[in-house]
């Protein structure tokens, strides 16, 4: 790497609550107006005690983005207008393209045990925020895992990763289609490897640190990133990481920013206020999944 990306800003993880009262913890989202676009939004849910996940997120409508969730244990299910069902299980991963609209619900499928994963906001360019919705299973099987030489392990949600002569694919690659074309790796460190990640200069990037804690940048200059923090990067070609005494996972985000306004309110992200106008209409109405049905002709 020729210019290693350094950490720039740290964003704790704040405990909070969403859906019918789970317990999850934010940290990009958290502060208001502070995104790595075209990232919206990071939460963790991590539960040994069912009060804290068992009231799931019942039926509730998103338009203009795509959300990204990723199971670590634990069971859910999602299901939502267009018929689409799936149980999600450790490994597993759902791509849910909202696009125009969609109408669903994630629902835990358990009573007692760990429920642990993660959900990630990935904004859509104003061109494809009408585009209609799709959803995508990705069960833990189609995820690539690459052993690193020094110890350690790397699997590919999105995007692609090169490491000692091996290249590494994961299910979710645009190879340019994409207009984000997002990098998603989930790593996990023994204490005191490091990682160097290729992470094209252009591209916005963040670290969430999920368990352990490392060190972040070139030798000489890295930064401490404390346990449920995410660290957004500096531009650079790559990414070093250098995992602390008890070992460290995280993942790693990056992707193409869009450089357009963002407009949110709760679950819509448009680029104007009158597009969420249209969309708070469009849902009171019932238009807001009902133009995406399948018998839809979409203009
Ligand atoms: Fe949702």
């Amino acid at each position: 790497m020729q210019n290693t990306r350094t950490l720039v800003h740290v964003i704790e993880s704040m405990p909070t609550s969403d859906g019918a009262g789970v317990k999850l913890r934010r940290s990009l989202g958290s502060q208001r107006g502070l995104h790595v676009d075209p990232f919206l939004m990071l939460d963790e849910f991590y539960s040994d005690d069912p009060d804290d996940y068992i009231a799931g997120f019942p039926a509730h409508p998103h338009r203009g983005f795509e959300t990204v969730t990723y199971m670590l244990d634990g069971h859910m299910r999602h299901e939502d207008h267009l018929g689409n069902r799936g149980d999600l299980g450790p490994g597993d991963v759902q791509w849910m393209t909202a696009a125009h609209g969609i109408i669903h619900s994630e629902m835990p499928q358990q009573s007692q045990g760990r429920m642990r994963g993660f959900q990630l906001w990935l904004n859509l360019p104003s061109k494809e925020k009408m585009k209609p919705a799709a959803y995508r299973d990705i069960p833990a099987r189609d995820i690539p895992t690459l052993t690193l030489p020094h110890g350690g392990e790397v699997k590919v949600i999105a995007g692609s990763i090169a490491q000692g002569g091996a290249l590494a694919r994961g299910p979710v690659n645009g190879d340019g289609a994409m207009s984000t074309d997002p990098l998603y790796l989930d790593v996990r460190l023994p204490a005191g490897a490091s990682f160097d990640a290729p992470v094209p200069a252009g591209r916005n990037a963040f670290l969430y640190v999920y368990e352990g804690s490392a060190r972040i940048g070139a030798a000489g200059e890295a930064k401490p990133l404390p346990h449920r923090a995410a660290g957004v990067l500096s531009d650079g070609d790559g990414v070093r990481v250098l995992a602390d005494a008890g070992g460290v996972r995280f993942l790693l985000l990056a992707a193409r920013p869009l450089r357009e306004p963002v407009v949110q309110y709760g679950p819509f992200v448009m680029n104007t206020r009158e597009e969420i106008e249209q969309a708070l209409a469009d849902y009171r109405d019932g238009r807001l999944a009902a133009a995406t049905a399948p018998s839809a002709v979409h203009g």
